[in-house]
């Protein structure tokens, strides 16, 4: 079937987002899940644990990261490490350039920036592994800035409740879904929130049989509400 055209290309009005918003973090506070890089904003540990999470599940990141601090407990640490030693030490987690570029922008922040992941987006964007995405992890997450993220999980998510309409893999959709995303994030919560938005993609709002019946959002999703999420 011919994907639908999209046609709204609203943001959520104010009163929609602000009761998105309640809903999300009071479910989050209720079910969340407890992962160790949400007891932190140390912004290398978040580093670390978003450039692990980019391409494996959590589960496997798990065990890993928690070596990793240990091994290399800061930016220093990693950049003055031996590259074989680094690649080892990723190793099971598989896409092996991420370690290599975790290691030239802890090098990158020990030449050029003091020691310090720099937190403004067109620097962060500049180094090579982190992409829109990761960019607005370790801004929200490490300095408590008010920056959207959107991964696979979080446009489903999006889509489902706010869009419902075209294509939801076309450019088109992508901008508009960062667009809203940037309309959600609340001034404060900022970390929460956007752990929470991950959590109910994975955990809810899953891409196949997703759980709508345990759902925050079935009142006011689109999909929901249009009968059955796509
Ligand atoms: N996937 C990517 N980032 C994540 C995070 N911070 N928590 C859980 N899953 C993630």
């Amino acid at each position: 079937m011919a994907p639908r055209r999209l046609t709204t290309l609203t943001l959520p009005a104010p009163a929609d987002r602000r009761r998105f918003r309640a809903r999300l973090l009071a479910w989050y506070r209720r079910h969340g899940r407890d992962l160790p890089w949400r007891k932190t904003d140390d912004p290398y540990h978040i580093l670390v644990s978003e450039i692990m999470l980019q391409q494996t599940q959590v589960d496997r990141v798990l065990p890993k990261y928690g070596e990793w601090l240990q091994k290399y407990p800061s930016l220093a640490a990693l950049a003055a490490a031996p590259e074989q030693e680094v690649a080892a030490t990723w190793y099971p987690l598989g896409y092996n350039v991420r370690p290599r570029r975790l290691q030239s922008i802890a090098r990158e922040a020990m030449a050029n920036y003091g020691g310090q992941l720099p937190s403004d987006k067109e620097t962060l964007l500049s180094f090579a592994g982190i992409g829109d995405y990761t960019a607005g992890a370790i801004r929200s997450f490490a300095f408590r800035e008010r920056a959207a993220i959107l991964d696979t999980n979080v446009a489903r998510v999006l889509f489902r409740v706010f869009v419902d309409n075209g294509d939801p893999k076309s450019h088109a959709t992508k901008r508009h879904l960062w667009a809203i995303a940037n309309s959600l994030v609340p001034s404060r919560h900022v970390f929460d929130f956007n752990q929470a938005l991950m959590d109910l993609g994975a955990m809810v709002c899953v891409a196949r049989n997703p759980r709508c019946l345990v759902c925050p959002m079935t009142r006011s999703c689109r999909a929901f509400q249009s009968g059955g999420e796509r």
